[in-house]
């Protein structure tokens, strides 16, 4: 029996791919022989490694350079990385880009690029573009490149943004993409910058400056290169929520008004289809495929697949950004209700979690009866903050019910 698939395709600037799942400029999009195993698997786009042109400045990829943040007995929630863009020939890269487009025509190529001078990216552009790429990302965002005029220093920079972009919508007919990094209080001003230079699309986010551990023997950063570190690019599951918050605003700005290539921590179909519910158009991976390989997009289209199907939905479209219109300015929350915290007893295996977090954690309204061993909630001092919830190990145990904070003793807590 066959099992029937939603249609998952989308036109992004354009654009057709056949479902939204791409990978994203990384080691996961490195060479031809790697891309074509990624297409096989099922993935609809790739953002090839970032090229660069062959100059006197050479990339040199530190060693080691990588360093997995592990949770106590989570393994893998983050991973922190010191690489460069690419260190292959520009000749190379776009041989394999030529070859790749070759052999999967109904697949798209994403030409992602990095110059130092306007000379550098008009030549990526024009390259890019006559051996068969699809769009163009320009990599405004690589946190720990070895220059100064180059990488996320550039994704800071509102002029050179839109200067380097108008250069490379001049030199190439291709959609455009610019990649924003997350390094960064606001992401609009420079998107609106991308925007104003001739952007089609943003992509966001690249990596976060971080430092993932210390090693307590000799008091050094991870990564350890040669007894030194440094504050580089962080990614996976634990970079997602802040992932998620630019892609909604990015999303959400009227002024910018473009299409976003999301990015940032997407492992399973859910992690995708929480970007799509934000606005994103496509989404991107890398950190999940250097853990579990390019298979995951299986799964990928199984799930968004099975998900539509349930629900009626015929096209990505009809959600896209449903979850975004949801979020307001914090200031405008109502207030003119509360929650209150229900504890069902029958649940209830009284382990005193939400008690101790309750006392000293939030408000002291959970009573603990020591020799029941039953928690119970004092919907007297109770705010609703719902810590008791989350701390809970048994799955709905504790639950919500509403109060008019207007009308009822508890407008006296406030
Ligand atoms: C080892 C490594 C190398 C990367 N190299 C590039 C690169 O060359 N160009 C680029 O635009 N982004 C690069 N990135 C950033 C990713 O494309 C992506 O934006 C980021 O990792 C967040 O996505 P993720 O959580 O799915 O990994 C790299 C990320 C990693 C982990």
């Amino acid at each position: 029996m066959t099992h029937k698939k939603a249609d998952l395709s989308v036109q992004f600037c354009g654009v057709h791919f056949e479902n939204p799942f791409c990978l994203s400029s990384s080691p996961v999009g490195n060479h031809a022989e790697m891309c074509a195993r990624a297409f096989d698997a099922g993935w609809g786009g790739i953002a090839y490694k970032t090229l660069n042109v062959d100059s006197s400045f050479k990339i040199v990829m530190p060693s080691p350079r990588l360093n997995a943040y592990h949770y106590n007995d989570k393994r893998f929630v983050g991973l922190q990385n010191a690489e460069q863009i690419t260190d292959r020939s520009l000749a190379d890269n776009l041989k394999d880009i030529a070859e790749l487009k070759r052999k999967y025509p109904g697949r798209v190529l994403i030409s992602s690029i990095m110059g130092f001078t306007s000379d550098d990216w008009t030549l990526l552009a024009k390259k890019s573009e006559e051996v068969g790429a699809d769009m163009l990302e320009l990599n405004f965002s690589c946190p720990q490149m070895a220059r100064k005029d180059a990488g996320h220093r550039v994704g800071q920079d509102y002029d050179l943004v839109e200067r380097f972009t108008a250069v490379v919508k001049k030199a190439s007919r291709l959609p455009v993409l610019a990649k924003m990094t997350p390094n960064i209080t606001d992401m609009i001003p420079v998107a609106l910058a991308a925007k104003r230079g001739g952007a089609d699309a943003i992509s966001a986010i690249n990596t976060i400056r971080a430092i993932t551990d210390i090693d307590l023997e000799t008091l050094t950063p991870m990564p350890i290169i040669f007894g030194k570190s440094g504050i580089t690019g962080f990614s996976g599951p634990a970079a997602k929520p802040i992932g998620m918050r630019f892609v909604s605003e990015l999303y959400s700005s009227d002024e910018l008004s473009l299409p976003v290539a999301a990015i940032g921590g997407v492992e399973t179909w859910r992690d995708a289809l929480h970007y799509i519910l934000l606005g994103a158009g496509t989404v991107q991976v890398t950190t999940a495929i250097m853990r579990h390989g390019y298979r995951i997009v299986e799964d990928m289209i199984e799930g968004l697949s099975d998900f539509m199907l349930e629900r009626g939905i015929s096209s990505l479209e009809e959600i896209r950004g449903a979850a975004a219109k949801k979020l307001i300015d914090p200031s405008n929350f109502d207030v003119r209700h509360q929650v209150v915290s229900q504890i069902d007893e029958k649940k209830c295996i009284g382990c005193g979690q939400c008690y101790i977090s309750c006392q000293d954690g939030a408000n002291q309204a959970i009573v603990f009866d020591a020799e029941k061993r039953k928690a119970k909630v004092d919907e007297t001092r109770c705010v609703g903050c719902t810590l008791c919830r989350h701390v809970c190990p048994v799955w709905d145990c504790v639950t919500t019910r509403t109060v008019d904070t207007q009308t009822t003793s508890h407008a006296a807590i406030f």
